[in-house]
């Protein structure tokens, strides 16, 4: 019966049926070591579990791949990034959003490297001191690292359960009892495994919507499943739309070409990335023009939106040449436009500004 999970013979049964699957079906990524690879007594490099699962936060397998490689490449251990300049951290991760992400990825190497002798420690507590480290990664590093019990708990492993155990409370409020059903069913040993078949699982068959019941492994335990309900799970809070933000960006050009950029503040969004100047991000656009960086014939080359996890942002782009005479500041630096590492607002922004005719060099 699928309540009944408490008994170590169900529990068994379900970690049994869960992890056959996962070494029939596993995915091949590049961080992980495989279930047989993994049986062969290969072990994990947790520096690589580490850097894959702040990648991971947020971000898709997908897009994580290519660049966890990159990573991988410039920075092979965790002394190499905590040797590198932060910036050089910050510029490798344009483009994967979420900012502070890298730099406490950076921080977090420092620490590590200074503190403790090079070695990331195993337990879910050491690991949620570290910067950038919360429960859901200290968990997955515990786990698919250091083959801990933690119970590992993503969007993914919380669809599954939700569903497993029909949980009717919608999230997030459902998240502690989601947790705590999952830590019903977590077996002793395999944990690593176990969580990463729960998420290949839930990539592929225990799909948001409509899941392939036919091929999964829990489906004579899945309670939503007897339910024929299975897409209702987990069970969404009423959603508030999001608010509408803008501003204005200005693409200033100098007679090489290049374009002036600033740096952006450490603290807030985007924080230490480069940027287009502009002015602040508001509910009302007021007069965009006192913002520009420079006294110019400021020309509007049309507007780019972009989603961020709290609102909306539209922004105008505005093209102009440098005038003579034109000084940076301090935190201004001009860039050939092909050089420039940004964020993919502004990026959106740039390539509007260059495609802007009578503004291509
Ligand atoms: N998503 C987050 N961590 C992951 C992992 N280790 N494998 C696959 N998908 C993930």
């Amino acid at each position: 019966m699928v309540y009944e999970t408490r008994g170590a013979k169900n529990i068994s049964q379900i970690a049994g049926a869960l992890l056959r699957w996962y070494d029939a079906n596993a995915r091949t990524l590049p961080w992980r070591v495989g279930p047989h690879l993994r049986k062969a007594g290969q072990k994990p490099d947790p520096y690589a579990v580490w850097l894959s699962e702040i990648m991971l936060q947020q971000t898709t397998v997908a897009s994580v791949a290519p660049r966890f490689l990159k990573f991988l490449a410039r920075w092979p251990d965790v002394g190499a990034m905590a040797a590198a300049e932060a910036d050089d951290v910050l510029g490798e991760w344009a483009g994967l959003g979420y900012y502070a992400r890298a730099r406490n990825l950076h921080k977090c190497a420092s620490i590590i490297d200074g503190e403790h002798g090079g070695e990331f420690p195993y337990t879910e507590d050491a690991l949620k001191a570290l910067p950038g480290i919360g429960d859901y990664t200290a968990a997955a590093i515990a786990a698919i690292a250091f083959d801990q019990p933690a119970v590992v708990v993503d969007g993914n492993i919380e669809r599954i359960v939700a569903r497993f155990f029909a949980i009717d409370e919608p999230l997030p409020v459902a998240k502690a009892r989601i947790k705590q059903r999952a830590g019903a069913i977590w077996p002793q040993q395999r944990s690593g495994d176990f969580a990463q078949g729960l998420m290949d699982l839930g990539a592929g068959v225990c799909r948001p919507r409509a899941p392939n019941c036919s091929a999964c492994p829990l489906i004579n335990h899945c309670a939503a499943q007897r339910l024929g309900r299975a897409e209702d799970f987990p069970v969404k809070p009423a959603k508030k739309p999001k608010p509408l933000r803008k501003g204005a960006v200005f693409a200033l050009v100098n007679a090489k070409g290049e374009i002036l950029f600033e740096r952006r503040p450490e603290k807030g969004l985007l924080g230490g990335m480069l940027g287009l100047p502009g002015g602040p991000w508001t509910d009302k656009l007021g007069k965009t023009v006192t913002d520009a960086p420079a006294v110019a014939k400021w020309r509007r080359a049309g507007d780019v939106t972009h989603i961020f996890t709290h609102f909306h942002l539209t922004l105008d782009v505005y093209v102009g040449r440098a005038p003579k005479g034109f000084r940076r500041t301090r935190e201004q630096q001009w860039i050939a436009p092909k050089q420039a590492r940004l964020p993919t607002v502004m990026k959106k922004a740039l390539d509007l500004a260059l495609t802007t005719k009578g503004f291509e060099k």
